[in-house]
């Protein structure tokens, strides 16, 4: 309702200069003193049968932000005023970067998707760290901490990356998401492959060791791997013991867009990637029948695509695009229609459909 005056409004501005201006929004309503409360009467919505565990961490709802909204790790907390049962912060990279020069960030309204080709702008590992620790809220929504590499560490040198990274920032968080499959780190998604992969995923799982309570470490995947190359890193993965696989990231393909700047360059999301999300996430689901589970990302937009997604096999969902379009009620509007779609459906709780398109399929 709000959302829809201020819209417009926001349409108006640059793309990036609108998410700013949220972001700006978003920061004062945590340091005013009585707006937390207020946005918090108006859009926190729960319900027991929308609670989801993975690897020991509960969630209050399958409902999440998806890496890239908060590279700072500075929305944590107003994210969970609006209903978000986690956030994903970052990609965080070790040392601070600009990204690419602007624009760098497009709406294509007609397909409702945006394309991005930011480039991990950032402050860097220390910078969030601070931010992760200075965070003063007993309880809240579970925070994952999405991991990559500078643009300018060669590839060869990217685990060292990674592992300063993991190193800073596990402690402070309740799982770590291994970002192998943005599109706009050039030589990034060559880390699919399995010696770099499997590599890669020894190197995070012994320093995963090392800590007092290791972390739960979640896999990026890219929606643009052929199947055999998926199945290379799902092998590799389940090897590797990650504890979810994380589908997916935004797409280098195009299909069928409408709107005049389809032709940037960078990574699609939003609608036009949902059914390709969608598929990826059922490949997994076939191979590991939800163990490691599938954290769905894509094109989810309200409760239809995150219930798509979850009988895909996703056991969390995560959004990005989608609030950009439907405004700050996303996730309570999506909680509310997927309780009504579980017991329209005779399920007593989400975890009952996670995957049960693809059992059926499947026999
Ligand atoms: C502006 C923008 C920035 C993003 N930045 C990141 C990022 O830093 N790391 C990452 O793993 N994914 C990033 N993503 C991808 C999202 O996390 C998500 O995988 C993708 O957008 C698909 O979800 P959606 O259709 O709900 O947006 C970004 C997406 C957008 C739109």
């Amino acid at each position: 309702m709000i959302y829809a005056l201020l819209r417009p409004l926001l349409f108006r501005l640059e793309a990036e200069r609108a998410h700013e201006l949220v972001t700006a929004l978003f920061r004062a309503t945590g340091r005013a003193p009585l707006l937390p409360r207020l946005v918090h009467a108006l859009y926190a919505w729960d319900d027991p049968i929308l609670a989801v565990q993975w690897a020991g961490l509960r969630f209050a709802s399958p409902v999440g932000v998806a890496a890239g909204f908060d590279k700072r790790a500075e929305l944590v907390d107003a994210l969970a005023l609006l209903g978000f049962g986690h956030v994903e912060v970052g990609t965080v990279t070790p040392r601070p970067q600009p990204g690419n020069p602007r624009p760098r960030l497009f709406r294509l309204p007609q397909d409702a998707a945006l394309i991005n080709r930011l480039g991990f702008n950032g402050p860097g590992m220390v910078a969030v760290a601070r931010a992760l620790r200075a965070r003063r809220v007993a309880a809240g929504p579970v925070v994952g901490v999405n991991i990559g590499k500078n643009r300018n560490t060669p590839l060869e040198r990217a685990v060292e990356d990674y592992v300063a990274a993991f190193v800073a920032l596990a402690p402070l968080a309740d799982y770590i998401a291994v970002n192998i499959s943005s599109p706009n780190t050039p030589g990034l998604r060559l880390l699919h492959e399995r010696a770099a992969l499997e590599e890669l995923l020894r190197e995070l799982s012994a320093c995963n060791r090392a800590l007092p309570h290791p972390r739960p470490i979640a896999l990026k995947v890219s929606p643009d791997e052929t199947p055999a190359q998926l199945e290379t890193v799902v092998r590799a993965g389940c090897e590797a013991g990650v504890a979810a696989f994380i589908a997916t990231n935004t797409t280098l393909a195009r299909p069928g867009l409408r709107s005049p700047l389809a032709g940037e360059v960078g990574g699609l999301s939003g609608r036009p990637l949902a059914e390709r999300s969608r598929a990826v996430i059922a490949a997994i689901f076939a191979m590991t029948h939800g163990k490691p589970p599938v954290i769905g990302v894509g094109g989810v937009a309200g409760p239809d695509d995150a219930y798509a997604h979850i009988r895909a096999g996703a056991r969390l969902v995560q959004l990005y695009t989608g609030m950009v379009y439907a405004g700050p009620a996303i996730a309570r509007d999506t909680k509310r229609g997927l309780a009504r779609l579980l017991r329209r459906d005779g399920l007593t709780s989400l975890e009952d459909a996670v995957g049960i398109d693809v059992c059926t399929a499947g026999g």
